[in-house]
């Protein structure tokens, strides 16, 4: 077996609120090997987003270590900062409004030095054909796009750094459930072509089921299961899990006709 391609080791995130502490994440364990898709689901509070951005080295963890490939993680190594790239919830507030489709494409690839000057235009095409759009949104603003356009162009950003790992906080939830699904074939196309691992956050059950190969069940910054999603799905240990899974909404025909 290979090493994991993450290591998240006790790691706790304690935030000061005034005088009192909140326990974001208490003392959280897993790795996340190569290749993996996961997804870390809990309601909201449960220390989701805290995770992320632990991981992205965003916040420091108050306790405990986050290697990736054995390599703790730091937000000023611009080379390790490019490998775990992140796609959030709203693509309108992550996207530059000033900026065409284009300059927003071009400015990784420049920061990152992906490629020489006189390939970008080809590469940013290159990027959008991955997402599934053409060179007619080049010169295209985000409030020109529809929601599902918009994050296609957030998911192109995240590729324009080559990243290895690709952390997405609810990417659909702003998405009405046909457009999720497509959002969803899409990446789970991307990942195997591109030979990527994922780590879905959200709220959503129905998202968990349809991309990832394991599930964490996060409550109160606590792991309180952590399973192949199919098992989780067949027979959850928890009752907070069985209590998710009751909640997810039952699926139309036209979208179990449109999954993966
Ligand atoms: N920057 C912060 N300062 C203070 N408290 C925070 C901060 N970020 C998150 N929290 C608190 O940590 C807990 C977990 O939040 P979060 O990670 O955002 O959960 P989730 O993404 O699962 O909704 C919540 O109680 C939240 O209020
Ligand atoms: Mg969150």
């Amino acid at each position: 077996m290979s090493e994991p391609l993450l290591k998240i080791q006790n790691v706790k995130k304690i935030f000061k609120v005034g005088f009192s502490n909140v326990i974001a994440v208490n003392d959280v364990s897993f790795n996340i090997e190569k290749h993996d898709s996961v997804s870390i689901v809990g309601e909201s509070g449960s220390g989701k987003t805290t995770l992320a951005n632990l991981i992205l080295g965003i916040e420091e963890p108050t306790a405990g270590t986050i290697l990736y490939n054995d390599k703790k993680i730091n937000f000023n190594d611009k080379g390790l900062r490019k490998k775990i790239q992140f796609v959030q919830q709203n693509p309108l507030s992550s996207l530059n409004p000033k900026k065409t489709i284009y300059q927003t494409l071009e400015l990784p690839l420049k920061i990152h030095n992906i490629c020489p000057r006189e390939d970008v235009k080809s590469k940013i095409i290159e990027l959008l054909r991955y997402v599934d759009l053409d060179q007619s949104y080049l010169e295209r603003h985000p409030y020109s796009l529809s929601g599902g356009q918009r994050q296609r162009i957030s998911v192109a950003r995240a590729l324009a750094c080559e990243p290895e790992i690709i952390i997405f906080d609810e990417p659909t939830s702003a998405l009405d459930v046909l457009i999720q699904l497509k959002i969803l074939n899409l990446l789970a196309e991307i990942k195997e072509k591109l030979n990527l691992t994922y780590i879905f956050i959200t709220h959503d059950l129905a998202v968990v089921r349809n991309i990832s190969d394991k599930t964490i069940v996060m409550n109160k910054g606590n792991i309180v299961e952590m399973n192949d999603t199919q098992k989780v799905f067949e027979s959850p240990k928890q009752e907070y899990t069985k209590e998710l899974i009751r909640s997810i909404p039952t699926i139309t025909d036209e979208e179990e006709a449109a999954k993966p």
